[in-house]
């Protein structure tokens, strides 16, 4: 296994069970929701994963693009939406080919941290370049330097804790320390960015910034931004 996409391309453990994996998806999909403003908007979810929620999603919104660099994963979601007028599965390489200014929202959830730092930017600018002048980015689920992997176990424990699958949580933990997981994140590592550091790299790619209250998904130790094309006065 070489990278972050090979694992997420492998029968890996991250959900413990089948209820986290679907209850994430719920609450991903509910948090999106949150920031589609029109029924016809466009909505890029950018290295989306599963996306076993993505229904809910396409159904308040006009066109939903699901991105996935894995292709077993992309192959998946190709059966599983292939009825689904609304939603349309691609590569990254496709979205690289994607009209500009054709995005009202793109999302990024939980892919920064395994990124490299120029990958990230090379994907800052292309998404910059596809969004509406009205369009908004929200990049959510970004690790803090400060931050360990302890409050990542917190979360995982507290969120099977309110959903009742705490048993499975602690039997996952264990699976994932034993698992490629733990190889890769000794190896290669999780990017982490400070709230500044995360600033200065979406300022750089050409967006205004502004931190979310609350984070994507369950993990209140993680941040989410939300970064739109500036005003242009005239
Ligand atoms: C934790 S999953 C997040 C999936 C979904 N966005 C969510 O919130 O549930 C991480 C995603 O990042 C993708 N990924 C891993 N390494 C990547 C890279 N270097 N560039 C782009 N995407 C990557 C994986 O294929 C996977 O879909």
């Amino acid at each position: 296994m070489d990278d972050w996409i090979d694992y997420y391309d492998s029968t890996h453990t991250i959900y413990v069970s089948k209820l986290h994996r679907d209850l994430h998806f719920q609450i991903i999909a509910r948090d999106i929701l949150s920031y589609i403003s029109s029924p016809e908007a466009t909505v890029l979810d950018y290295a989306c994963g599963e996306a076993l929620s993505a229904a809910q999603v396409a159904s308040a919104c006009g066109k939903l693009i699901l991105a996935e660099p894995a292709p077993g994963v992309r192959g998946r979601l190709i059966a599983r939406f292939a009825p689904n007028t609304k939603i349309r599965v691609r590569s990254l390489e496709d979205v690289k080919k994607m009209q500009e200014q054709s995005v009202d929202l793109a999302v990024m959830n939980s892919v920064a941290q395994y990124m490299s730092p120029e990958e990230l930017d090379s994907a800052l600018l292309n998404i910059r370049r596809l969004l509406k002048p009205s369009g908004r980015l929200v990049l959510g689920d970004i690790l803090q330097p400060n931050v360990g992997m302890g409050r990542d176990v917190m979360a995982l424990l507290s969120f099977g804790l309110r959903h009742g699958f705490l048993k499975d949580a602690l039997i996952g933990l264990i699976s994932t320390a034993l698992s490629d997981y733990r190889h890769l994140r000794s190896r290669i590592g999780l990017q982490r960015y400070s709230e500044d550091e995360i600033t200065a790299k979406l300022s750089a790619a050409g967006f205004a910034v502004q931190r979310a209250h609350t984070n994507i998904g369950h993990n209140r130790w993680r941040m989410t931004f939300v970064a739109r094309p500036p005003l242009v006065r005239g």
